[in-house]
């Protein structure tokens, strides 16, 4: 279906407009403070296949469902201490977390690509929680990007991918953190960190007052895991000092570049700058060099996303 993308905007009822477009099973791309979601009912069955279509996404590929309270995930999952202990200190926040499906839960079937665990989500994000409480119910929401391609944190990032595939985007400027949410799985005996992202691990341990551990290679949980993912469409060098032969530069901290993710090394900063600066080197068509960043605290997540932009494809 070809559409002609609505531009919403929160100050002026585009709240209102977006919860009635999700209410027709519509999909609306809207911000929250990891990056910009691409939204669904949950529980249409239709919309949700909208949005893998909108997005060229595999269907085995669960999606994250989104809502505006930690009160509202008992409905949909077999609640537990931990989850607890994690959504009383991160919820609202950038913390997914994966829990056991109850019976009767009312989602389709391919939010949760058949799996008996849903990823859940209470967003932080003033505009994002508005949205949801408008809408009322659980909005099934994938990053609003081409598959395999750069996340968006701007809504020109967003209507790059997937203008015209989609009714509308809810425009709030750019996306505070700017990594997609930490993933943790709670459905087996120990949380287990499948996805690093906006929310540190060290903050994660210190809550539940033990180490995590990281998902292996082995199951294929989080496809967000695949290793070419993240990709721009020009190749990606990483841990580069300088920029060689036609190469654009990209620097953290004293080490410069065309684009610094910052300057002062600051990785709250680098992250909220992270894909917008890949999206405009992209846009330059050539390859792309990135300078090394510290693998701490966000850190983590942000090298991970560098070294899954830079894997073979
Ligand atoms: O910050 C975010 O998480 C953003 C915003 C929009 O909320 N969303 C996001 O969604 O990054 P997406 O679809 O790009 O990544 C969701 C990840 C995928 O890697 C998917 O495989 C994983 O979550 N996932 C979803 N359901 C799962 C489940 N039941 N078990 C394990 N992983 C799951
Ligand atoms: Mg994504």
């Amino acid at each position: 279906m070809s559409f002609k993308t609505k531009h919403l905007f929160p100050q002026s009822g585009g709240i209102e407009t977006a919860a009635q477009l999700l209410a027709r099973g519509l999909l609306v791309s809207f911000p929250t403070e990891t990056v910009y979601g691409l939204g669904a009912d949950a529980r249409d069955g239709r919309a949700v296949a909208a949005i893998f279509a909108a997005k060229g996404r595999p269907s085995f590929n669960p999606l994250i469902v989104h809502l505006a309270d930690a009160g509202s995930a008992r409905r949909y999952v077999h609640w537990s201490d931990t989850a607890e202990i994690l959504a009383s200190a991160f919820w609202p926040g950038p913390l997914t977390l994966v829990l056991p499906l109850k019976d009767g839960h009312g989602l389709s079937s391919l939010v949760t690509a058949g799996l008996d665990t849903v990823a859940l989500r209470v967003p932080a994000h003033a505009t994002a929680q508005a949205l949801l409480q408008a809408f009322g119910g659980p909005v099934a929401a994938p990053s609003a990007n081409p598959s395999g391609k750069i996340s968006a944190t701007l809504v020109s990032h967003v209507l790059a991918g997937l203008d015209g595939r989609i009714a509308a985007v809810l425009d709030d400027g750019p996306c505070p953190v700017g990594l997609e949410s930490t993933i943790v799985g709670l459905n087996g005996p120990d949380a287990v960190l499948l996805r690093a992202g906006g929310l540190p691990k060290e903050a994660i341990e210190a809550a539940l007052g033990h180490p995590v551990t990281e998902a292996s290679g082995a199951e294929i949980i989080a496809p967000g895991q695949l290793s070419s993912h993240y990709a721009p469409g020009a190749s990606v060098r990483l841990n580069a000092l300088t920029a060689q032969n036609d190469e654009v530069m990209l620097g953290f901290g004293t080490i410069e570049g065309d684009l610094n993710l910052s300057p002062s090394g600051d990785l709250a900063e680098a992250a909220a700058n992270l894909f917008d600066h890949l999206h405009r080197l992209d846009a330059t068509g050539r390859p792309i060099a990135v300078a090394p960043v510290p693998n701490t605290g966000l850190g983590r997540a942000i090298n991970d996303r560098l070294q899954r932009a830079a894997a073979p494809r």
